[in-house]
C-alpha cells in the first residue's frame, strides 16, 4: 500500500536480536527461556523458528515485537531499539511496524471480517475513506473480497486465519510475527494459508518470523532457526548482501 510504504525499512535488517537472554524467576528457581539468542531478518526474508514445546519460541517473538521488556541483550525493529520506546509511543510504533498473527487468532467475534481488519487502522487514526480502501485491498489480497460482511463464526477455520493475516498486513508493517498461524488447520489448508502469508509478505518486502512445529510449513521459509531450551542451535543462513 503506497501510503504506508515510506514507513517500511528499505532492504536490509528489519528485525535484529543480539544476545537476547530472558530469565524467569519462580521462587528461588531461575529458568532461562532464551539464552544468548541472536537473529537478523531482512526485508522480504522469511525465517521459520522451530523447536519443541517450551523451547522459547513465543518468548522470542514477544521480545522481537516489543511485547516483553524484561530481557538482557538488545532487539531492534526497523533500526529502532525497543528499549528507547515507552508507553504509548511504544504501542504506536508496534502498531505501525509489526503485524501479529497469533495462535487462536484474536479476532473479535461480534465484528465482521472487514471490521476486524479495520481495527489497526482505527487505532492509528486513518481517515474513513482510506480505511475502506485499505480494508478492501487487504480482503482481496487474502482472497476474501466477497466475505467482508461475515462474522468470524460464519467463516471456515482457514478463512478466519486469512482474516487474521489481512489484519496483520493492513498497516503495511515492516515485520510480520506469526506464532503457529496454522496450528489448528488441516495440513492442506495450513499449506495454502502459509503460502498466502509468505507471498503477501514477500510482495510487500516485509520480513517474516514464523513460529511453527510443522516441518512442511518451515520448508517454505528462507532460513530455519531451531530453538532448543532457549538456545538457537542452528545458525540462521545469512541472506546475501545486495
Ligand atoms: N512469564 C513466564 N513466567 C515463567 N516462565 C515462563 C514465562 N513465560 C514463559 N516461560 C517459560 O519459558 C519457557 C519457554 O516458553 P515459550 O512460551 O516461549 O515456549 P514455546 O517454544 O513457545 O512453546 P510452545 O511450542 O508450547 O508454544 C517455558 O519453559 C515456559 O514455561
Ligand atoms: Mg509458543
Amino acid at each position: 500500500m503506497e501510503s504506508s510504504s515510506s514507513e517500511r525499512a528499505p532492504a536490509g535488517p528489519v528485525v535484529r536480536a543480539e544476545r537476547v537472554t530472558r530469565v524467569h524467576r519462580d521462587g528461588r528457581r531461575e529458568l532461562k527461556s532464551l539464552d544468548q539468542v541472536s537473529l537478523t531478518v531482512s526485508a522480504g526474508e522469511v525465517v521459520a523458528v522451530t523447536g519443541p514445546s517450551g523451547a522459547g519460541k513465543t518468548s522470542l517473538l514477544h521480545i522481537l515485537g516489543g511485547l516483553d521488556t524484561g530481557y538482557r541483550g538488545r532487539a531492534w525493529v526497523a533500526g529502532t531499539d525497543w528499549r528507547t520506546l515507552h508507553g504509548s509511543e511504544r504501542a504506536r510504533f508496534r502498531r505501525r511496524a509489526c503485524g501479529f498473527v497469533v495462535q487462536g487468532l484474536g479476532l473479535l467475534p461480534q465484528a465482521t471480517a472487514a471490521e476486524n481488519i479495520e481495527v489497526p487502522l482505527l487505532l492509528d487514526g486513518v481517515a474513513p475513506g482510506a480505511r475502506r480502501t485499505r480494508v478492501a485491498e487487504a480482503l482481496a489480497l487474502v482472497g476474501l473480497a466477497d466475505q467482508g460482511a461475515k462474522l468470524p463464526d460464519q467463516l471456515s477455520g482457514g478463512q478466519q486465519q486469512r482474516v487474521a493475516i489481512a489484519r496483520a498486513l493492513v498497516n503495511g508493517p515492516a515485520l510480520i510475527l506469526a506464532d503457529e498461524p496454522t496450528g489448528s488447520l488441516d495440513s492442506a489448508t495450513a499449506a495454502s494459508v502459509v503460502r498466502l502469508l509468505l507471498s503477501a509478505a514477500r510482495e510487500r518486502g516485509a520480513a517474516v518470523v514464523l513460529v511453527t512445529h510443522d516441518p512442511q510449513v518451515a520448508r517454505h521459509a528462507d532460513a530455519v532457526a531451531r530453538l532448543r531450551s532457549g538456545r538457537l542451535d542452528t545458525p540462521v543462513r545469512e541472506s546475501p548482501k545486495e
